[in-house]
């Protein structure tokens, strides 16, 4: 059986109503990075982290999966080895019915420890409340890997990402490293399908088939073809 990775960003989520963060009216354009998303930031403020991962938390609780995710669940279905490389912090794919699923930069439905990058508890609820800790004694931090953190979850996406026959890229821009480094880590003869309506950066990949369409559109469409192809 051919072993199939997807490697999700923001834009698989996008149409559940959850913004991605480059395209316009994106994240970026309305919180600066370094306000909410560096370890700088958790110092300088981080009343004003958690107030902003708490809006997010709350978002991804309200959102539901849309096709796309539920598409990439019905392809496991058939495929039970595929596995799930995310750059998201929602939890979608897992309320989608997706198994096997690795977050590069975090979750937002967890809580860490300042002190162990891997010691996370589970929130209930949306609301995160500044000043609680963790068993281990340290602050409670939102579980996100902010920008200039080590990702510990990377080389073990690499693994993953080396072992594909058919590798699919869904919904990001492929600007941020080094999740955008993993489609190096591919097979030389891996298939590569990139689902995104717009152009993530591909340069240097001659043999990738881009699908210019919405996740809900092109990821079933695609799920259907190699469906149909199995
Ligand atoms: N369906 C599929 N793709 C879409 C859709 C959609 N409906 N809408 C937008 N996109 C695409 C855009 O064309 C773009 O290529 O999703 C991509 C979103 O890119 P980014 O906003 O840069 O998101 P992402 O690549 O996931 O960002 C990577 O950056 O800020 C950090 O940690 C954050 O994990 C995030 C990382």
């Amino acid at each position: 059986m051919k072993k199939i990775v997807v490697f999700t960003g923001a834009g698989v989520s996008a149409e559940s109503g959850l913004g991605t963060f480059r395209d316009s009216d994106g994240l970026w354009e309305n919180y600066r990075v370094e306000d909410v998303c560096t370890h700088e930031a958790w110092l300088r403020n981080p009343e004003l982290c958690v107030e902003f991962y708490n809006a997010r938390r709350r978002d991804t609780l309200a959102a539901q999966p849309n096709a796309a995710h539920l598409a990439i669940t019905r392809l496991q279905q058939a495929y039970p080895t595929l596995e799930i490389i995310t750059q998201n912090i929602d939890n979608l794919h897992e309320r989608a019915g997706s198994k096997n699923i690795t977050h590069l930069h975090g979750e937002i439905t967890k809580l860490r420890s300042e002190r162990d990058e891997l010691a996370t508890v589970e929130l209930q609820g949306w609301e995160q409340h500044y000043g609680d800790r963790h068993p281990d004694g340290s602050l409670l931090r939102p579980y996100i890997v902010f920008f200039g953190e080590g990702v510990p979850y990377f080389s073990k996406a690499c693994e993953i990402a080396s072992t594909a026959d058919i590798f699919i890229v869904i919904g990001t821009s492929l600007v941020v490293y080094p999740a955008a480094s993993l489609l190096h880590y591919t097979k030389a003869d891996a298939k590569i399908y990139v689902v995104d309506p717009g152009q993530p950066d591909l340069s240097g990949f001659n043999d990738v088939e881009h699908i210019k369409e919405k996740a809900s559109v092109g990821v079933p469409m695609l799920v259907d073809r190699l469906l149909l192809n199995k």
